[in-house]
């Protein structure tokens, strides 16, 4: 008998299990509203031309070979990724006080974040927020922390950001342990605090001696504006903290499959540097040995050229304004029907997603009778929605609102 034979199926990763359905399904009207990518208004990925433009340049260049990478990933590109974080401002940067890590998407800067604060600061408790992105509390757990709690964060009556609640969570959660921010378009609730919210959650995380780690997945795709999305970093430096930040580029850039990510440590004292860097080295060593080149090589190309990186600036705003104005139409769909409930949320939400609040069997009816696919949270991929499908999604969400 084999080995494995015990193993059974591990448990079902809900938004790919989706795209399954999805493809399985041969309805010509089957939408999927589950999965964070963005689409055209044809309801297309889109590879942005500017991602193509610097593909093209660094397939051409002959003095690019396949060489390993350093194990902390391509120089230029990891200076670009952490200006892109903290700004051509930055204290941190102008006084050499960043360390700054290509990595394997934002997963695997989470992980190695994990791996870090674990094995060599011994953290072992983590706030996550509730809700969150899954897979938070996934990485933290295979990392083998001990505690891992929620703060509060999403307020089912008013759809939005329960402050008070969050608040009074971090001022008793246990000193000296991790907490993990969703820097912009947080991920799964569209929610986001205010500045001034902002500068309070982080007077509260120096009192208690709490270390952020500032998941940055969707800067940009909130104002369509890079610099605004990434307030909360830049009010971190500008206020001294030793804090994290794991940086992703598969949204911003439709990189997708490239697995491209980045670690910032940001410290108070830069002679430390070169000592954490060595003690990251030996922790990367063994997860990946060192990183991918190409999508690094790309962003850098990007990122390191004034007029690429306009245009990219320019692009990540066509992302956002598309998002923006589906959710004005989806709202105007379901006023104009007269859909029950108030849908007034829909614009106050941010960056990629709304999340509606959908009870289970509303969101079940939309997948089985309008091929609609979503979580089961009711969270919905507002890139996905264009000005063709809206109004099938709107009469879908209208009969499920009605009717389940
Ligand atoms: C909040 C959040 N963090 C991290 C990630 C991971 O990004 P990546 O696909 O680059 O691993 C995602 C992806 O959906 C996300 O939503």
């Amino acid at each position: 008998m084999s080995v494995f034979v015990h193993l059974g199926f591990a448990p079902v990763i809900e938004v790919f299990d989706l795209n399954r359905k999805f493809d399985e399904d041969n309805s010509t009207c089957k939408i999927n509203l589950g999965l964070g990518a963005y689409r055209t208004d044809d309801g297309k990925p889109w590879v942005l031309p500017v991602v193509r433009e610097a593909e093209k340049r660094v397939v051409a260049d002959e003095n690019i070979n396949h060489e390993y990478l350093p194990i902390c990933g391509l120089h230029p590109f990891r200076q670009a990724a952490a200006r892109l974080a903290l700004g051509d401002n930055s204290p941190a940067i102008s006084e050499n006080r960043v360390l700054s890590i290509q990595c394997m998407g934002g997963t695997g800067t989470l992980r190695l974040a994990a791996e870090f604060l674990k094995q060599k600061l011994k953290f072992d408790t983590v706030y996550v927020s509730s809700l969150t992105w899954d897979n938070h509390v996934g990485i933290f757990q295979a990392t083998g922390y001990s505690q891992i709690h929620e703060y509060s964060y999403w307020d089912p009556i008013t759809k939005g950001l329960d402050f008070q609640g969050l608040t009074d969570d971090l001022k008793n959660a246990t000193e000296k342990s991790v907490v993990i921010f969703h820097t912009c378009a947080h991920n799964t609730t569209a929610n986001d605090p205010t500045e001034e919210q902002w500068k309070e959650i982080f007077r509260i995380c120096k009192r208690k001696q709490l270390m952020p780690l500032m998941d940055c997945t969707y800067q940009g795709l909130v104002s369509g504006d890079v610099d605004t999305d990434a307030f909360p970093l830049r009010h971190l430096d500008s206020e001294g903290f030793e804090f994290l930040i794991a940086q992703s580029f598969s949204k911003n850039f439709g990189l997708y499959n490239e697995r491209l990510g980045n670690l910032c440590l940001i410290t108070k004292d830069r002679t430390v540097l070169d000592e954490v860097r060595s003690q990251f080295e030996f922790i990367i060593r063994k997860l990946w040995s060192n990183p991918c080149h190409h999508g690094a090589r790309t962003v850098s190309t990007i990122l390191n050229d004034p007029k690429l990186c306009t245009e990219w600036k320019e692009e990540v705003k066509v992302m956002a304004d598309r998002i923006k104005s589906m959710r004005k139409l989806l709202y105007n769909k379901l006023i104009e029907l007269n859909t029950p409930g108030s849908w007034d949320f829909i614009s106050s939400q941010t960056g990629m997603f709304i999340f509606t609040g959908m009870t289970k069997p509303q969101v079940e009816c939309l997948c089985t009778k309008y091929h609609i696919y979503l979580t089961k949270t009711g969270r919905i991929n507002m890139c996905a929605v264009t000005s063709k499908n809206v109004d099938y999604i709107a009469k879908a969400i209208h009969d499920a609102v009605v009717n389940y």
